[in-house]
């Protein structure tokens, strides 16, 4: 009988699709040219053998001790809040972004915040060599005794590092840059990366140590590759922002320890990054005064109220399709509310061009800010300003009609913190809240109506 010889399978880089060969076009993600030769590792068995049996075996659920879980806190209160309240032992948290985004300063500060109250921590890099670290850990202004590092590609010996050390916490920097020799493929492929991260997420359960892997992002937008490290680890943190910006916004994308959706704010200093505390103070600080298409919305990201300026610019097309160019908002959702305009409020927006921006370059998508971009819109297309001091809240549906928002009140404490005199306010929403003293709310019940009081 002949053996078979070792098969190699085709990978697609982008969603780890796999095929017996070569093909230009990905037939699962549609992405062109992604496929890569690999060679799978030895077959595990799926099924369980004859004769083995289960090392931690079912018991009751009443029987499970529920410990006080501790969490750890790196002192980076933005971090530790988005992380939900502190790291938790034993948890893989992959932290992706763009190049240059400032992932690596970051984590450097982090861990640094950690070794600062005593605990090891270990930061290993794939990227940098040690003395490169060393530099930037100068320019960030730390380093404690209890930091080591360690410029490593190998995930065995990685994995020799932690479980001899037995560091509090363990940054791996970058996931794309591991290499297991036992893999044919290269660093950097789904295999090697899927890999990698199955044996961190097996060392930390067992030991407890707490792992962040830094993960590069394509220009589509997905951590390099897997989309399926996100199903491997406890949290995933994104750190986005516009690198021309200097703000940068981490966001838990998802989180088995804490709430998603909750942001922190940081800003990109010389001497690494500094925390925002006050993020609408920020977001609003070059907002011009009394100009046509410019409206504050506050908005609420996780639990905590950001207030930001929505910018809209409407104008004769040029020729040919009006263009519609919208950034840091759900392009599908202006276009909806433009039909909005146009059908409810007599806007004949449809032959203009429509350009949207939110500014500071951050985004937003909750659905409580369609009333401020419907606002936004109306107010260039009448070229009137909304008047000073007003805040725009609420969602709108596709009759026109205004509809409520959560947490109306959080938000209504925050423009009144800022220093905003008047609040456009669901009419659903004034009926349910206590009269707020010092800021005037206006309840309106649709997006005619909220025109009418804003021009
Ligand atoms: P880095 O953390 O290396 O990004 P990443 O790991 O996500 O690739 O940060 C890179 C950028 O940050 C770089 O362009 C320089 C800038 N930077 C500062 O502005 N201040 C600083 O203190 C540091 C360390 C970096
Ligand atoms: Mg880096």
């Amino acid at each position: 009988m002949v053996k078979k010889a070792a098969k190699t399978l085709f990978t697609c880089q982008a969603c780890g699709y796999r095929a017996p060969r070569w093909m230009g076009k990905c037939p699962d993600c549609g992405a062109w040219d992604s496929f890569v030769e690999e060679r799978p590792s030895a077959a595990r068995g799926t099924l369980s053998r004859p004769g083995s049996h289960a090392s931690n075996p079912p018991v009751p659920i009443e029987a499970i001790e529920i410990e006080t879980e501790t969490r750890l806190r790196t002192g980076i209160a933005e971090f530790d809040r988005v992380l939900g309240g502190g790291l938790v032992a034993g948890t893989l948290v992959l932290i992706g972004g763009d190049p240059g985004i400032g992932k690596s300063t970051l984590m450097l500060q982090a861990i640094d915040g950690l070794a600062r109250q005593n605990l090891r921590v270990l930061y290993v890099s794939g990227e940098e060599s040690t003395r490169q670290i060393r530099l930037r850990s100068r320019r960030l202004a730390c380093g404690s005794s209890n930091l080591l590092v360690a410029s490593e590609v190998e995930v065995e010996a990685i994995l020799a590092m932690i479980e001899e050390l037995r560091p509090t916490a363990v940054v791996v920097d970058s996931i794309q840059t591991l290499y297991s020799p036992e893999l044919g493929s290269a660093p950097g492929s789904v295999s090697q990366v899927r890999e990698a991260t199955v044996r961190l997420m097996l060392a930390a359960k067992r030991t407890g140590v707490s792992i962040f892997l830094v993960g590069h992002v394509t220009k589509e937008g997905a951590i390099a590759g897997p989309r399926l490290l996100e199903h491997m680890v406890d949290t995933v943190l994104y750190f986005e922002g516009d690198r021309n910006h200097i703000f940068r916004v981490l966001r838990a994308v998802k989180n088995r320890f804490g709430s998603t959706n909750e942001i922190g704010v940081f800003e990109m200093k010389d001497a690494g990054l500094e925390e925002v505390t006050n993020p609408s103070a920020v977001f609003l600080s070059e907002r011009p005064a009394a100009a046509p298409g410019s409206v504050v919305a506050a908005s609420l990201e996780g639990t905590r109220p950001i207030l930001v300026e929505l910018q809209a610019l409407t104008a004769g097309a040029s020729y040919g399709t009006p263009r519609r160019t919208i950034l840091g908002l759900d392009a599908n959702r202006v276009a909806l509310l433009a039909a909005v305009l146009e059908k409810k409020a007599g806007m004949p927006l449809m032959g203009l061009d429509l350009f949207m921006n939110v500014a500071g370059g951050v985004k937003v998508s909750e659905p409580a800010v369609d009333l401020a971009v419907a606002a936004a819109i109306a107010s260039s297309f009448l070229d009137k300003p909304v008047p000073p001091g007003t805040v725009v809240v609420g969602e709108v549906g596709l009759t026109g009609e205004v509809r409520a928002v959560g947490q109306a009140e959080v938000r209504i404490l925050e423009a009144r913190k800022m220093g905003f005199t008047r609040c456009l306010l669901p009419q659903s929403n004034l009926e349910r809240l206590p009269a707020p003293e010092g800021i005037e709310i206006l309840g309106v019940r649709s997006v005619s109506e909220a025109v009418a009081a804003l021009f």
